[in-house]
């Protein structure tokens, strides 16, 4: 089967351009990565090259080795993703040590796959473990609202936690785990992937402070569904504190706990704290 015929594919173009069509991916900003079934590399075993050099990853991801991942290019703009994808994306293997990779498919004009590899692989192998292997998908986007958030708010999982599941009664029961925040870093590097990926034990959704957001999930809908509420919220919590008096009634820790027991999600006492 020709790569860009596989439905993971095209799942993964059409997040990519739903992604900017939501105004998250300026420039080459954001990347997403995706963690393929045997059944999906085997439907495009014919493809894929085999004669191409390892590379190292820049950190090491023993539990994923011989898994093969579909990511973005780095410097490549999520916006050209729909109309060339073997241009902008790579197929990789991780090999047998779990330090490299190699390209076995995409980056037609040259390029590397994205320069936070290293957070998104992280990512992926606490993922795998913590859900059994369900979560296939991380995504990395520079949405305006959660960023302009940490200009304002104290740098912490309970602030934005709390904050963000304020904003809307969905918030709770889409991300009942919380929010981790990782403080200003450098990106691109292994400090801010093991910073981020120690996150990932926890929730599903970690922010850079200054720079964008991680989101893991299970599958392309969800994934970007988690960007697209923890993004909405923000929005509105932008709005609230723009409008400058402050809330004048907000939801409290009491329906958190009722909206928990008839939605069937535990949320931790941690992000019920009394203001
Ligand atoms: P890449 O173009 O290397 O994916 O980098 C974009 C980005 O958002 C870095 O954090
Ligand atoms: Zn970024």
């Amino acid at each position: 089967m020709k790569v860009t015929d596989a439905k993971f594919m095209q799942g993964f173009i059409r997040m990519a351009d739903d992604g900017f069509q939501q105004g998250w991916h300026e420039r080459n900003g954001g990347n997403l990565s995706y963690r393929m079934t045997e059944e999906e590399v085997e439907s495009i075993r014919g493809e894929l090259k085999k004669d191409t050099a390892w590379i190292p990853i820049g950190t090491e991801v023993p539990d994923l080795r011989g898994e093969y991942f579909t990511v973005t290019g780095s410097g490549k703009y999520m916006r050209n993703v729909i109309l060339d994808p073997e241009a902008n994306l790579a197929v990789i293997e991780i090999d047998e040590t779990g330090k490299n990779y190699r390209i076995c498919w995409g980056l037609r004009d040259g390029g590397r796959p994205t320069s936070e590899l290293p957070s998104h692989l992280m990512n992926h192998e606490v993922k795998k473990k913590a859900t059994g292997g369900k979560y296939r998908v991380i995504y990395h986007a520079h949405p305006a609202n959660t960023i302009a958030l940490t200009f304002v708010l104290p740098l912490t999982d309970e602030a934005f936690t709390r904050e963000l599941w304020e904003m809307a009664t969905e918030c709770p029961v889409v991300f009942p785990s919380g929010i981790g925040v990782v403080p200003w870093m450098v990106p691109g590097g292994r400090e801010i992937a093991v910073a981020t990926s120690k996150l990932m034990e926890q929730y599903d959704v970690a922010i850079w402070a200054h720079h964008g957001m991680f989101c893991a999930g299970e599958d392309f809908d969800l994934t970007f569904g988690l960007m697209h509420t923890v993004e909405k919220s923000a929005e509105i919590l932008v709005k609230v504190l723009s409008m400058g008096s402050g809330k004048r009634q907000t939801i409290q820790p009491d329906d958190f706990r009722r909206l928990a027991k008839d939605f069937h999600v535990t949320l931790p006492e941690k992000f019920l704290y009394e203001k």
